[in-house]
């Protein structure tokens, strides 16, 4: 279809634009993202209307979704390699939305487990726009024909949702969407919180340990990593029993890249005051690159805004050329 780069494959990646980015993000997605920019055409996008579904501060909102922008510049993402832009800028999201919303059986949206989570979470608002949630994204994936989308588990369903309604759509009306398969990303990218290592590190875990954020300060890196929940036992070592060292050593682990027996030998005899003193320092000098690009990024006036509405400018053909072709097949043109 329109615009694809030659011989790539097309990946549609989205993130939400709340909360400070974390070692989770970044591990489990924007590292990711950065590293796959050769191998795929990428389009990655800030989901500005998914965020809407639960209340937003809309001067923060509108902050925070710059600021994302400037974040994953500042990780890696190469503008002349990936297309980058803020969900909002382009209607078509929300037409498309409507198109599928009407070709999604009740049964189907209803079994979403993501739906019954936020909104048991959340009783006092449960809205219309948070029980559509995967419709949008559906839409998002189907405007650009992607064909990969990156799907960690808590976002399977809403995939499989989306094959349902373009295989359906395609069946019934006339061929227009690719079918995307979900691209399920390395293992070991799973970091849990400092503080709780049963779960995963979350943007909205309330502990002042939980998670590093990107653009923590050293000393705050090196507190967190000072309180980071351990045990009693001895031995730096690799044992998954023992999550919340398990947690540290997969984080040194992935920054390092270095061999599990190479830690382990690094580390022989020694505490975990020794151990954290090394983390700390690892994600310290391994963070720096990441916030002088992020300060210099917010420092140019302008640049982001510029920057995201040549993304969005890039991509919008696309977008309209799907949407022209699935209004046309349900008989809206
Ligand atoms: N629902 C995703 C999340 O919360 C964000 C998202 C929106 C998305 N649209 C998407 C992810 C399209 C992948 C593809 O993480």
């Amino acid at each position: 279809m329109t615009g694809k780069i030659a011989g790539k494959r097309r990946v549609f990646s989205g993130i939400q634009p709340t909360g400070d980015i974390h070692l989770g993000n970044y591990l489990g997605a924007i590292k990711q993202w950065v590293e796959s920019q050769e191998l795929y055409d990428n389009i990655f996008c800030i989901v500005n209307s998914h965020a809407i579904t639960t209340r937003q501060d809309p001067a923060t909102l509108r902050a925070k979704s710059y600021e994302l922008g400037a974040m994953l510049l500042a990780c890696g993402i190469d503008m002349d390699k990936s297309s980058l832009f803020i969900q909002s800028e382009i209607d078509e999201h929300a037409a498309l939305a409507w198109i599928l919303d009407c070709n999604i059986p009740m049964g189907d949206m209803s079994r979403m487990t993501q739906f019954k989570d936020k909104s048991s979470k959340n009783p006092k608002n449960i809205n219309v726009g948070l029980f559509n949630y995967p419709a949008l994204m559906a839409a998002d994936i189907l405007l650009y024909q992607a064909s990969g989308v990156p799907v960690g588990e808590d976002q399977k369903q809403h995939l499989e949702l989306t094959r349902d309604v373009a295989t359906r759509f395609n069946r019934d009306f006339g061929e227009c969407f690719t079918i995307p398969e979900p691209i399920i990303p390395k293992i070991g990218a799973r970091v849990m919180g400092l503080d709780t290592p049963e779960s995963k590190m979350s943007k909205s875990a309330k502990g002042e340990n939980h998670a590093i954020f990107l653009l923590d300060s050293p000393e705050a890196i090196v507190r967190k990593c000072k309180k980071a929940v351990t045990d009693s036992q001895s031995g730096i070592i690799f044992d998954e029993s023992r999550a919340g060292l398990y947690n540290l050593l997969c984080i040194y682990e992935i920054f390092t890249q270095q061999s599990r027996a190479a830690i382990e030998a690094e580390f022989a005899g020694k505490g975990y005051g020794h151990f954290k003193a090394a983390l700390a320092e690892v994600l310290i000098d391994s963070l720096r690159p990441i916030r002088e690009n992020y300060a210099r990024l917010q420092r140019e006036g302008g640049y982001i805004e510029r920057i995201l509405q040549e993304g969005a400018d890039k991509v919008r053909p696309i977008a309209k050329a799907t949407y022209q072709r699935a209004k046309e097949l349900v008989g809206l043109v």
